[in-house]
């Protein structure tokens, strides 16, 4: 697939996953518009990826009347929306009788319906165009249950869910949907005060490059692909836990004590 001058939004744009397409996308010369809530960040990876064809829109994905405001102005700008990626989100890790309610709350916000808002306004855009790309960014804990991400596991579960579904619905229309489900990867995600302590932490060299993530959602693009689950242990777990499900819970829970989770 030629990238060359198609119109890209990318949510979560200002720092790892979100970022490191962004500098992918850079080099091929789409033209990029990043979304996430810090204007300090942003105006800093504009700078690093030179693309002048680069615009900012600093914003909270939760924000729908401003997130509305923006695709209008880039249909307007532009007359096209060619690829969308909702990237934006964040994680808690905390046993469930110790998680806040608003916590919770925010965590569906922010990581469920921060897509919907955005596929809400770009998706009848798609439709009329008769093409584009939607990609959301989920996990393989949107797969898979983990002990201490109940809340982060209801909202990422919500996405792949709602992701399946409009994959069903957009088939015939031309838009292809693309679910992401990355293990652990390296980046800020971790830096929540609820991960101190947490494995992934103290050995960050066993997480994905966020590059990897990117590299995997441009193939998933330009080969088509609805789900693409990225850690090898992980995707062994998805497979097993539908054809051995107690083995695989077994299995999980040596796992998770060897490890010192929650
Ligand atoms: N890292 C992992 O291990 C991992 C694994 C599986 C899935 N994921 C998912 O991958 C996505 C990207 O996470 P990451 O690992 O790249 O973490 P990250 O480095 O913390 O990046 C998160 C991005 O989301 C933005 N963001 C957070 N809340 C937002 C909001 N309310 N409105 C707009 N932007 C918001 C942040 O920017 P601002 O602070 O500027 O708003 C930042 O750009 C998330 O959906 C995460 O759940 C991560």
């Amino acid at each position: 697939m030629d990238f060359t001058d198609k119109v890209c939004l990318i949510t979560g744009a200002s720092s790892g996953i979100g970022k490191a397409i962004a500098i992918e996308l850079a080099e091929r010369d789409v033209i990029l518009i990043l979304i996430s809530r810090s204007k300090e960040k942003l105006e800093k990876i504009r700078k690093e990826i030179k693309n002048k064809n680069t615009s900012i829109y600093p914003c909270d994905v939760v924000d729908n009347e401003k997130i509305s405001s923006i695709i209008s102005s880039v249909t307007n700008k532009f007359g096209k929306i060619d690829i969308l990626i909702n990237c934006a989100g964040f994680g808690i890790y905390e046993p469930f009788i110790k998680q806040k309610d608003d916590d919770v709350r925010r965590l569906m916000e922010v990581n469920y319906f921060g897509i919907v808002n955005t596929c809400r306004q770009v998706v009848p855009i798609m439709i009329r165009q008769g093409y584009g790309h939607i990609v959301n960014v989920s996990s393989m804990v949107g797969r898979i249950g983990f002990a201490g991400y109940s809340g982060y596991c209801a909202s990422k579960f919500a996405v792949s869910g709602f992701t399946e579904s409009l994959n069903e619905e957009l088939y015939d229309t031309g838009v292809k949907v693309h679910l992401i489900c990355p293990s652990g990867t390296n980046t800020n995600f971790f830096d929540h005060p609820s991960f101190k302590n947490h494995y992934h932490r103290r050995f960050p060299k066993k997480l994905t490059d966020p590059k990897t993530v990117a590299n995997a959602i441009i193939d998933a693009i330009e080969k088509n692909k609805f789900e693409v689950n990225i850690g090898f242990l992980e995707s062994v777990f998805l497979k097993g836990k539908y054809v051995f499900p107690n083995l695989f819970r077994w299995i999980q829970r040596v796992i998770r004590r060897r490890r010192g989770y929650k």
